[in-house]
């Protein structure tokens, strides 16, 4: 298979633009979005009329914010992507603005760099905390900044319940359309999780399995090795059910159960995923602390080396109940999919970093080849967003010689090696959508309302239950009650089959 270029790979140009990004100094700005930019100049995918006009509060010069975006991007990039000479045409397109975005007439200078060029695309990046989302939104409207061809991007956490999402939404929205607004869960940038609607509708044969009559449970998985670090003041008041379930699980939640969309069209498709989240079976009184497991991180051990507990992380309140690990059993009331099992978990330090869907199918309805102490085993769809992205079907064969043994195989679909490129990192594909208009891959307002709709019976049962959550060794798998959870079906979670 020729190995394709990273010109011929890389999107078309966009039109001129000026992006601007409040929270430009800050940790996402840092270590995602200004290196994803980066690599797209690199490549050439950026329109040569384009400016990104960096915006925090302090007061830098341009210099000296470039040689400070030049440095970060040395040490958060592998060094055979960072190019001098790259950077340099890159750094051509910086500016930095220091202003406080809580005051109407701080916006009054931008407004003036940005006056000339009405017709070109505008995006406002706000890459800050939300409590700042509605009042930049507000000033930028005042201040005349918002023009037809302005869009708005929104990172997470959209809020921090229904009710602060919805004012969120609100105040937002009285400054640009809906159809303006993108709303960014990364997870949707992922290379494997498009490869999961082209898996699922782009092949006829997986469509008449993917339903309950022959999936037996589904289970969603996002393992991270990492702790807390240095995000304690935001973490410690989020915890793993706001940060990760609420969005990215649930996203990938949606797209696996979702119907076959009528067309690629934005709305098309956050139709179906709107609809998979609506038929979410809540979890309250009763059923929360029976179908789901909050687990908080003790000291213990990641690759060998000791890390400390989660209440020993700096910035942690010292008694803090904030969970740093969530495992669920959700269902979705439909046809398709009554009575399937979807088994979400997320933690941090755990034992790997690992995201995968895996799908278990039943078995087969009789066993031809079953002995007295060994089954054949069933069907296994995994489809792998980290590390090693790809999709594995396990299927079982005979082993060769004369007995009838047969044995689990894989017929593995290995991106990397198929398709020999670097993925993108989630960031470029979703900055270049934003970049070219494309709405597909963010959340529409009622998508973000409804998850947050679904999760407060949760987070209120776990509040009034008042109970710690479950301890767990760094560097294991979470709390017992993990396994429990999903053994009490009689199932037990993929890396431990
Ligand atoms: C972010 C969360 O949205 O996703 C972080 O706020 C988490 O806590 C991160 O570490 C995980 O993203 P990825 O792409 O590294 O799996």
């Amino acid at each position: 298979m020729p190995v394709l270029t990273r010109k011929e790979l890389s999107m078309p140009a966009t039109e001129p633009f000026d992006l601007v990004l409040f929270g430009g100094s800050g940790d996402l700005a840092t270590r995602k979005l200004l290196p994803a930019l980066y690599y797209r100049d690199r490549d050439e995918s950026l329109h040569p009329d384009g400016r990104i006009i960096c915006v925090s509060r302090g007061e830098e010069t341009n210099d000296a914010f470039i040689a400070q975006v030049k440095s970060n991007s040395q040490r958060v990039m592998p060094d055979e992507d960072f190019d001098s000479d790259s950077f340099d045409r890159f750094a051509r397109r910086l500016q930095y603005v220091g202003m406080d975005v809580t005051k109407p007439e701080a916006f009054d200078p931008l407004a003036d760099l940005l006056k000339d060029r009405p017709d070109h695309v505008r995006v406002f990046f706000f890459a800050t905390s939300p409590s700042l989302f509605g009042v930049m939104a507000t000033n930028l409207k005042q201040s005349g900044c918002v023009t037809e061809k302005s869009r708005v991007v929104l990172e997470k956490p959209l809020g921090h319940d229904l009710q602060s999402c919805i004012e969120i939404n609100q105040v937002v929205g009285e400054a640009f359309d809906e159809q303006q607004i993108y709303r960014i869960d990364h997870y949707l940038g992922k290379e494997t999780v498009q490869n999961l609607m082209a898996l699922r509708f782009g092949n006829a044969l997986f469509e008449p399995l993917w339903r309950g009559a022959r999936v037996r449970d589904v289970q969603i998985t996002v393992a991270e090795q990492i702790g807390v670090g240095g995000r304690a003041g935001y973490y410690d008041h989020s915890g793993a059910l706001r940060d990760m379930i609420q969005n990215h699980l649930l996203q990938l939640l949606s797209i696996v159960a979702m119907e076959p969309p009528q067309s690629l069209n934005s709305d098309a498709i956050r139709d179906e995923k709107l609809k998979v989240l609506r038929a979410l079976r809540p979890i309250e009184g009763d059923d929360v602390s029976l179908h789901t497991v909050r687990g908080q991180y003790q000291p213990g051990a990641i690759n060998g080396q000791a890390v400390p507990g989660y209440l020993q992380e700096d910035g942690v309140a010292p008694d803090s109940l904030t969970e740093t690990f969530v495992a669920l059993r959700c269902q979705i009331e439909n046809w398709r999919w009554a009575g399937v099992p979807f088994y979400l978990r997320t933690g941090k330090r755990l034992m790997k970093k690992l995201a995968e869907i895996v799908i278990n199918f039943h078995p087969v309805p009789h066993d031809l080849f079953a002995s007295k102490n060994r089954r054949t085993k069933a069907n296994r769809l995994i489809i792998r967003l980290q590390p090693d992205e790809g999709v594995m079907l396990q299927i079982v064969a005979k082993h060769p010689g004369d007995a009838m043994e047969l044995r689990p195989v894989n017929l593995n679909l290995d991106f990397a090696q198929t398709f020999q490129i670097r993925a993108w990192d989630a960031y470029e594909r979703l900055l270049m959508d934003v970049l070219n208009g494309k709405l597909t891959l963010f959340l529409r307002r009622d998508e973000t309302e409804q998850a947050w709709r679904w999760i407060e019976p949760i987070l209120e049962g776990w509040a009034n239950s008042g109970e710690r959550p479950e301890p767990y060794v760094a560097g294991t798998w979470g709390p017992a009650q993990s396994a429990r959870l999903i053994g009490r079906d009689g199932f037990r979670w993929h890396e431990e089959t």
